[in-house]
């Protein structure tokens, strides 16, 4: 009997969404490439392990594997983002039939992405770049899904996608169809952005917990899972809570004995670099993900720390205000970051036709993903508002939010700067929040200088917008202008 569905690549995401997927009574076939002395036997320990006695058919032969399939077939892979997918997309394509639709699971990056849908769709066939979030918990019990591509493969993918798909309280399924071309995966990438994010800006609330108040490891998880009972609820305060408590066998906490270097796999990089490409700004995200490259050369800060820094008295004020304002920091942090990549989302949107709609991408991330939050629904609110804003932070409720922010979130930054404290996401964020609320900006300087030295050109305050002058400055400059393009 034809399989429902086939999975390629059995590492832990590709078993995890396997088994997923039989546990909803879809039928599954299984393949896995052999190469002697790195990958063998993998189909066959997973037929006869994890998934024993389960409707789950292992192949080693790609040829068999396609074949075993019901037509229009549907093909997940889940194997490494890069060359490995085109390579695999190569071996398959002979097999397939006109209306197959391959699906993308791993993190590819959306221009490829692009690229694999037009070439699929040149051949006959469909193509489905799907960001699939949650880690290996997630790909087993339910994902927050993000597919995009060709939009005729949506409905055949649908039934399959949103029930092994995690479920938010209200029962809505974490996977809805997201856009055309590379648009799931534009969209993963920004979740992967904002993952950067809150993750530098609980490490930066641990650390000045840590180091300016003097909280112990116990005290510290109990101070963030208060947090996690309140606006801050979310997967990743739950996990500091958990991971700050932890012990080593030792009966030590884990936490002290982890390493200070951060690694990264692109995601955040990516989103960092097309938000640039877009001319958005993506500060906080930024930061974060050179925070990450400066904590990895460990060397460098252990020579900079004996150069520079001496032990200095903290100067303190009250704990119970400190904590809630690291919390007011937190947030209101938060809150810039998503606004920040809500706005680059919205960008790449314009941009690229996609008609992306913010508010169920916002409803996508509730549950499943690395950054499910009760934050989320708030933020869905606001995108489906009758009057919708034109900025995250203009809406009335986080307009609100930000306002009983400020003076605990500005008094930290300050605070912590002072004693030499790195906060540089909470910073960036302030910094971010005053020029976005600043009418003038000293940008009038910049427009000066590139006219001075490079016959730029300026707008003026007394003229229309849209005209461009050129100062002869020196008094001996000519009155050629250079061209006005912006990029
Ligand atoms: C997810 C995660 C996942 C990613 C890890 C590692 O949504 O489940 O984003 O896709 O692989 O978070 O990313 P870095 O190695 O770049 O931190």
């Amino acid at each position: 009997k034809k399989t429902d569905i086939g999975l390629i690549g059995l590492a832990v995401m590709g078993e995890n969404l396997a088994l997923n997927m039989e546990s909803r009574g879809w039928n599954v076939s299984v393949y896995n490439r052999t190469v002697p002395g790195i990958e063998e036997g993998v189909v066959d320990r997973f037929v006869a392990g994890r998934a024993k006695g389960k409707n789950i058919q292992g192949y080693t032969e790609i040829a068999d594997f396609v074949a075993s399939i019901k037509a229009p077939r549907k093909i997940m892979m889940m194997v490494r983002a890069g060359s490995p997918v085109d390579q695999l997309m190569e071996q398959l394509f002979p097999h397939l039939s006109t209306g197959d639709i391959l699906i993308d699971g791993g993190n590819s990056n959306f221009e490829d992405t692009e690229r694999r849908v037009k070439l699929a769709e040149s051949k006959g066939f469909r193509f489905v770049g799907a960001g699939v979030s949650g880690g290996e918990e997630g790909a087993l019990n339910g994902a927050a899904i993000m597919p995009g591509g060709t939009k005729s493969a949506w409905e055949e993918v649908k039934p399959v996608l949103q029930s092994i798909a995690a479920k938010a309280k209200d029962g809505m399924p974490c996977c809805d169809w997201v856009g055309p071309g590379g648009s799931g995966h534009f969209v993963k990438m920004i979740h992967n952005g904002i993952e950067y994010g809150d993750m530098q800006l609980i490490s930066e609330s641990y650390w000045v917990l840590r180091n300016l108040l003097g909280l112990s490891n116990e005290e510290l998880s109990k101070v963030f899972s208060k947090w996690n009972e309140g606006r801050l609820s979310s997967y990743l305060i739950e996990i500091t809570a958990n991971i700050l408590k932890h012990k080593d066998k030792d009966g030590e906490y884990l936490i002290d004995k982890i390493l200070d270097t951060a690694g990264q796999k692109g995601t955040g990089k990516w989103s960092v670099i097309n938000a640039m490409e877009l001319g958005m700004p993506l500060g906080l995200i930024a930061s974060a993900v050179f925070e990450r490259s400066l904590s990895s050369n460990k060397e460098v800060r252990v020579e900079a720390s004996k150069l520079f820094h001496e032990d200095k008295e903290k100067s303190l004020y009250n704990k119970a205000d400190m904590i809630e304002d690291v919390e007011s920091a937190l947030y209101a942090s938060k809150l810039v970051s998503y606004a920040q990549g809500f706005a680059v989302l919205q960008k790449a949107s314009d941009e690229f036709n996609w008609d992306l709609n913010l508010a169920s991408i916002a409803r996508m991330w509730r549950e499943g993903c690395i950054i499910r939050s009760v934050f989320l629904n708030d933020i869905a609110a606001a995108f489906e508002a009758e009057d919708k804003p034109k900025h995250l932070l203009f809406a009335p409720y986080f307009k609100a939010e930000i306002e009983q922010m400020l003076f605990g979130w500005k008094h930290l930054v300050s605070h912590a700067l002072k004693e030499e404290m790195p906060i540089p996401a909470f910073s960036s964020a302030l910094n971010y929040f005053y020029s976005l609320t600043s009418s003038s900006l000293p940008a009038n300087m910049i427009q000066a200088q590139r006219d001075y030295f490079g016959a730029h050109t300026f707008e003026r305050v007394d003229q229309p917008r849209g005209e461009f002058f050129h100062e002869n400055w020196t008094g001996h400059g000519g009155d050629t202008k250079s061209g006005t393009y912006n990029v």
